[in-house]
């Protein structure tokens, strides 16, 4: 198992936002995580990216246990998170977004610049190609001078999800990528999640849009109330008829 979440539990003033979670993601696939808002499905989110502490319980990346730690570790262990809200730097254009992702740029330390000028600038052309090569991948090259403010909702997860790549991680949480996106870009969207797999990144992946889940997430862990309910293969969730009205009114 790449990620395993034990007993987890959070607790916000008395609200068990998350109550008693257990679950797994294996390496290598797109997991989905489904249920109605309010569920806990973020803040379970928040607690294995580092963002947030778990009242109880814990969470293994590997055999390494994570939870307590920081946003920046969990990235280094090859994490990456993006937000239900994408949070780009609206200033700066989808190229600088890109190459504004930590890694392992010297540029940002000052003595490194005076010492080692030439090293810099070499790795700053490596990660400029290398984000170039993702906006290409992502199709969104022809804008990548364009701030990144102008760009459509659907767009903003594409840039996400190249903001993702840039470190090379080893596992992609993703809150809601289909809100907010046309269907069109919603169809490339689904596209490239597939392709980043089958390059060898696992995903998890919170939605409530169920194209997008029916088509790329098996299996799928159905939480409500802080609690996971059921998981499955698509098949099986789809067919369990009473827990979808339920949820999704259809
Ligand atoms: N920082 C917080 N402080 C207090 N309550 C919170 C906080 N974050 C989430 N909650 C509450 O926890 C519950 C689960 O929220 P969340 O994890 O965002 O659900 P979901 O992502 O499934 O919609 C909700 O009742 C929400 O209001
Ligand atoms: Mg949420």
């Amino acid at each position: 198992m790449l990620l395993t979440v034990k007993n987890l539990c959070k607790e916000f003033d008395g609200l068990h936002a998350v109550n008693s979670v257990n679950f797994s993601v294996e390496l290598g696939t797109i997991t989905g995580l489904i249920g109605p808002n309010g569920a806990g499905k973020t803040t379970t989110f928040n607690i294995i990216a580092g963002h947030d502490s778990p009242t109880s319980g814990a969470v293994f990346f590997g055999k390494q246990e994570i939870s307590g730690m920081k946003p920046y570790e969990t990235f280094h262990l090859g994490i990456v998170r993006t937000f239900q809200i994408p949070r780009p730097f609206s200033g700066m254009t989808v190229l600088e977004n890109m190459m504004m992702v930590p890694g392992s740029q010297l540029g940002e330390n000052l003595w490194n610049n005076w010492i080692r000028l030439k090293q810099v600038k070499r790795q700053e052309a490596t990660n400029r190609e290398k984000a170039l090569e993702i906006l290409e991948f992502l199709k969104l090259a022809a804008l990548r001078d364009e701030p990144s403010m102008h760009l459509s909702g659907g767009q903003l997860k594409l840039l996400e999800l190249g903001r993702a790549m840039m470190s090379k991680p080893r596992m992609i949480l993703l809150d809601e990528p289909a809100a907010g996106v046309n269907p069109v870009l919603l169809e490339e969207i689904i596209d490239r999640i597939r392709e980043i797999n089958e390059m060898g990144v696992t995903f998890l992946i919170i939605e409530h849009n169920m194209d997008l889940i029916m088509k790329l997430c098996s299996p799928i862990l159905v939480m409500a109330e802080g609690s996971i309910m059921m998981q499955g293969s698509p098949e099986q969730v789809r067919s369990d008829k009473r827990l979808l009205d339920a949820f999704f009114g259809e």
